[in-house]
């Protein structure tokens, strides 16, 4: 008869005790989650903004990966959209409306536009302003970044050509180029 008297402040005990545990486990997740945000802005600050485009996907994707708007400025995609009939030996020449939407697209999203990332932002500032690179892997931003990589690494069978981003940069489709998501093939 004692037993189930005595037992119930341990039982309410048991529950402050939960509480407690429960209090002090929600705030310190709900710390870290806030925590984890702050890195993830940092990084996305540092990245490039990423809109797909259905034409741009259709076109332009068929031979190379999706090169990012953000990648060069409103000058050099102008230039590389006038002369796609010899497109780095290439013909990659589009028809009307096809051209003027996918020039759009690169437009807008330009390096050098108010709208772009502070990484797309440097790689526009960094191009001489009388300069209009169409290679991505020809401006000063993208030389500076890979320029430790040796010659020997550019020829490895699984890389060759320094416009194959995805060889490394694993989710480069999906326009992530992020230094914590890189590997280089053997
Ligand atoms: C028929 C195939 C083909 C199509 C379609 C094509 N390209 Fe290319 N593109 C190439 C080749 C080949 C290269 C040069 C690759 C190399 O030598 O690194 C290239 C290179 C590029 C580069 C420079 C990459 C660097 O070295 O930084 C850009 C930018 C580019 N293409 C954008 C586009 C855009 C935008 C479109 C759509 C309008 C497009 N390409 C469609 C074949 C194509
Ligand atoms: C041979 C492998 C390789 C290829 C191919 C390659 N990259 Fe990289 N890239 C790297 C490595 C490694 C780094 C990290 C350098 C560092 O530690 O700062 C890097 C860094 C970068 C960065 C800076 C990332 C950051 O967060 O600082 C950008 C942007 C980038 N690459 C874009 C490209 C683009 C665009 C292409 C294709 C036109 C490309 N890369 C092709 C290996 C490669």
């Amino acid at each position: 008869m004692q037993g189930p008297i005595l037992s119930r402040p341990i039982i309410l005990r048991f529950f402050q005790f939960a509480a407690i545990v429960c209090v002090v486990g929600c705030t310190s997740s709900m710390l870290s989650d806030s925590r984890i945000e702050a890195v993830q802005r940092k990084k996305a600050a540092k990245s490039f903004n990423f809109t797909a485009n259905k034409s741009y996907e259709e076109e332009c994707t068929s031979c190379h990966v999706g090169f990012l708007p953000g990648f060069l400025p409103e000058r050099s995609w102008k230039k590389l959209m006038t002369g796609l009939d010899d497109h780095f030996g290439e013909n990659a020449s589009l028809d009307e409306p096809v051209n003027s939407a996918i020039s759009k697209y690169l437009f807008t999203n330009a390096a050098d536009k108010p709208a772009a990332s502070a990484r797309s932002k440097k790689i526009a500032r960094m191009i001489a302003s009388n300069d209009a690179p169409i290679r991505i892997t020809e401006t000063p931003f993208w030389t500076r970044k890979h320029h430790s990589i040796k010659a020997y690494v550019w020829k490895r069978p699984k890389i060759q050509l320094k416009s194959k981003c995805e060889a490394c940069h694993r989710d480069a489709s999906k326009g992530i180029f992020s230094e914590f998501d890189v590997q280089i093939p053997k």
